[in-house]
């Protein structure tokens, strides 16, 4: 049976994108920074107990990243999915900058989707879909920018999506086919109440777009609706 890894995965797109991967009967590995205080995650587990495993890890926390790779071992999994964000609310506007938020959100944004790649690659390369999904945003794109603000998010994913592109060219040869997301304005702590979509309907575009994708797309940059981001 298929498998996935994901991060962030005690609440919002995580959580849900670990739910509709049980669905699908697929084996579910999923992580969050305090699994005794995932208590959603915890509740799905009772009910697949066969298919869901949980593991802590924090992705900005490198010893915490090796541990898992012990724990996983040679296991091929076809999809990794860099999930795990942050949204940091200093240094959102001009003249607000903090270095530290800055820096702290690069971390988890940019370099933890990076050592997560590199430590796991060989597993999904051993697989049979060879996917890594990472969580982008369109705030991201460069050429979308027509508002401004947000300048430690925006600069974040801007990097991670570079991170991507040559991700997509490194791993070509594996035939790793690696991927930068939009899940859409969604309704989670992150996105707000006033998000366009709700969960279920991000997470269903999200895994329509995971569905169609082969090399062919590798380094590109998917809206929700499977069209393609500028960068
Ligand atoms: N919602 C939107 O509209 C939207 C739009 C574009 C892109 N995105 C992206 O989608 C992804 C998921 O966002 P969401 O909307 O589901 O946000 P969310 O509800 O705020 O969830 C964020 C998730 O990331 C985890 N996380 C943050 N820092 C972490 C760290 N250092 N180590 C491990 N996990 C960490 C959180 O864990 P804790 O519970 O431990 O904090 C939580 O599970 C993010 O990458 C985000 O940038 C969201």
């Amino acid at each position: 049976m298929p498998t996935l890894l994901i991060t962030g995965a005690n609440r919002g797109l995580g959580l849900e994108i670990s739910k509709e991967f049980l669905k699908l009967g697929w084996d579910v590995h999923a992580t969050c920074r305090d699994p005794d205080s995932a208590l959603a995650l915890k509740a799905i587990q009772k009910a697949n107990s066969d298919l869901l495993n949980i593991y802590k890890l924090d992705v900005s926390n490198d010893s915490q990243i090796n541990e898992l790779k012990e724990v996983i071992g040679k296991l091929p999994i076809d999809i990794l999915f860099n999930n795990a964000g942050t949204y940091a609310a200093k240094s959102g506007e001009f003249g607000t900058s903090d270095r530290d938020t800055w820096l702290d959100s690069f971390n988890i944004n940019v370099i933890s989707p990076m050592k997560i790649m590199e430590t796991f690659v060989d597993n999904v390369a051993d697989s049979e879909k060879k996917i890594i999904a990472n969580m982008s945003s369109k705030m991201g794109s460069i050429e979308d920018n027509s508002s401004g603000g947000s300048y430690a998010y925006r600069s974040t994913k801007t990097a991670l999506n570079t991170v991507v592109m040559s991700a997509s060219h490194d791993l070509k040869s594996k035939d790793i086919t690696v991927l930068a997301l939009h899940p859409g304005w969604v309704r989670t702590d992150m996105g707000g109440p006033n998000g366009e979509l709700s969960v279920e309907e991000s997470a269903a575009g999200i895994l329509n777009n995971l569905k169609n994708a082969s090399l062919i797309d590798t380094g590109s940059f998917f809206d929700i609706d499977g069209t393609i981001i500028p960068w």
